[in-house]
């Protein structure tokens, strides 16, 4: 299968960082550590504002005495604050390139998607009204440049840019970019950022605390070595010049230079709606929802818990059965991962062995039943001393291009739906061993599949693998669709480890006789 241009590019970066960080890649962690720089943004912000002069007149001079006659403190949660902010820019954008290159923009999750790009805004009008409240001849380009794309609106006509005629700035002008910076675009933030996440389950906001640490002593290191500064003061009798502009935030304004305002408009609102409408572009390729059947689920709310997409809720009992509820799935919320299918106990294949295998939520398009079919039919198919079963993800390696005589992969919907039960079945019936390959270890293309399986297989999260199904027959290895090498590897090692296992097995069966 061909990987798209982008996607390959994404995977080699995040190979690359894997290499560097190992788990504390920051690319998985690129949410979280936008939280994690506002946080940081939130406490400089509130540091600089005890020291801070709201007013035309003293805003300059108040940010000059916070840069330089306290520089060991002040001049650093200054520096602290702008390169959080950039951070935090930066993040945004890897997150998006992220998300769009691994193509997890489409069907259910257009909504976090759509939420997002106008978070980019929010984001980036926050920044531009705190470089605005330094009043230096930065902030004065950029407040006409501001004034200019407000007039070209219908509503403003030309009444903006009438405020940056010298003497007509008042203080009460000043006081409303300040409240706006300070109060009113950080509370849209934060309820922007609620909804933003809200159709996710068990979001964390918090990256790992080596990351954590290591972004602020990184930023720290750039505030001492190149502290954020001021330019010249604001002068509305002059035409600012050589500016150092903050091309994270600031982008926008040299395109005036250039364009007419209406056209700037034009730009950036086209690329909006066009980044908005992406989830439903081609390629479009969302499976059937998951479906209930409450003849088989007694209400146990497994896959209530491991759903990542919060598609599936709990409810009373609606068929008169003794269990006390019953699950319902939301079919626009569901991502069609088969998460759930995994998480289900009744998803067993030692259950209705002569008939057709039915579980409590299963997909249409790849029935429990029909997973059995398939581990039975290569089983059937599999010759040699050591056969081995691979179970992998449609997102994650191809494991059918490791088929041989003794090896035969079968692809999943996602790891997650793979049943525990699944594996000892299959060990009991003629495979030596079993390998389970998902999506590259600390990632998953639909959020927690390879994380929930990992803990079903290591006993710590239900259904469990029973404890006597020996542990030495089985392994995981992750990969994504460029890591033949790394799959490829982890078979070879398997399949050595268990080659020894069955010759020891053989010599002790012989001494026994
Ligand atoms: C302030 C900026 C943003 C923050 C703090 C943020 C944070 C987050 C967090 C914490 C998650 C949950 C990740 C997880 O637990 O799996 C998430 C998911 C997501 N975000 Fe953002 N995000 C931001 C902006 C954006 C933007 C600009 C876009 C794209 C336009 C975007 C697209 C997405 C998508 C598609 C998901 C869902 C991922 C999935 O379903 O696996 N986000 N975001």
């Amino acid at each position: 299968m061909q990987v798209p241009p982008l996607k390959r590019i994404y995977l080699a970066l995040e190979n690359w960082f894997n290499y560097s960080f190992g788990s504390w890649n920051p690319l998985y962690h690129l949410g979280t550590l936008t939280f994690f720089f506002f946080w940081i943004v939130l406490i400089s912000g509130i540091y600089l504002f005890i020291f801070f002069h709201g007013s035309l007149d003293g805003a300059y001079a108040s940010v000059d005495r916070i840069t330089h006659a306290q520089w060991y403190a002040g001049g650093i949660m200054r520096s602290l604050h702008r390169y959080a902010s950039d951070a935090a820019v930066g993040c945004i954008l890897l997150h998006m390139f992220r998300e769009f290159a691994l193509d997890r923009h489409h069907g259910a999750r257009w909504y976090s998607w759509f939420t997002g790009v106008p978070l980019l805004w929010m984001v980036v009008t926050l920044g531009i009204t705190g470089y605005w409240l330094v009043w230096d001849k930065l902030a004065q380009y950029i407040a006409i440049g501001s004034a200019h794309l407000m007039d070209a609106l219908p509503i403003f006509f030309g009444s903006m840019a009438r405020n940056f005629l010298e003497g007509a700035l008042s203080d009460r002008f000043f006081i409303l970019i300040e409240f706006l910076h300070l109060l009113g675009q950080p509370m849209l933030l934060v309820f922007a950022l609620w909804f933003h996440v809200r159709r996710l389950s068990n979001v964390s906001i918090n990256p790992p605390r080596g990351l954590a640490i290591g972004s602020l002593l990184a930023l720290l290191a750039l505030s001492i070595v190149k502290p954020a500064t001021s330019h010249e003061p604001a002068d509305l009798t002059t035409v600012p010049q050589l500016l150092n502009l903050d091309w994270f935030y600031l982008n926008i304004y040299p395109l005036l230079d250039y364009w007419s305002a209406g056209q700037v408009w034009v730009l950036t609102i086209g690329i909006t709606l066009l980044l908005m409408l992406l989830p439903w572009l081609p390629p479009r390729k969302a499976g059937p929802a998951a479906v209930v059947d409450l003849d088989y689920c007694d209400g146990c709310k497994q896959c209530f818990y491991d759903c990542p997409f919060d598609a599936i809720s709990v409810q009373a009992r609606s068929d008169g059965r003794a269990h006390e509820h019953e699950v319902t799935v939301e079919p626009a919320l569901c991502a069609a991962c088969g998460i759930c299918v995994g998480a289900c106990h009744s998803s067993n294949p030692f259950r209705m062995a002569n008939k057709e295998l039915k579980s409590g939520i299963d997909m249409p398009q790849f029935p429990v039943q029909a997973l059995r079919e398939k581990t039975k039919s290569c089983l059937a198919a599999l010759e040699g001393k050591i056969k081995i079963l691979v179970f992998g993800c449609e997102h994650g390696f191809d494991v059918t291009r490791l088929n041989s005589r003794e090896t035969a992969g079968i692809t999943l919907l996602c790891s997650g739906m793979l049943p525990p039960t699944l594996i000892e079945y299959a060990l009991r019936n003629g495979a030596d061993g079993v390998m389970v390959s998902g999506c590259r270890h600390a990632d998953c293309y639909f959020r927690f599949g390879n994380r929930w399986m990992e803990q079903r297989l290591a006993g710590e999260r239900p259904p469990v693998l029973r404890s006597r199904v020996d542990r030495r027959r089985i392994t995981i290895q992750g990969g994504a669709e460029t890591d033949q090498d790394v799959v490829e590897a982890a078979l070879a090692q398997f399949r050595e480890r268990l080659t020894g296992l069955v010759e020891s097995e053989d010599d002790g069966k012989g001494e026994d006789r």
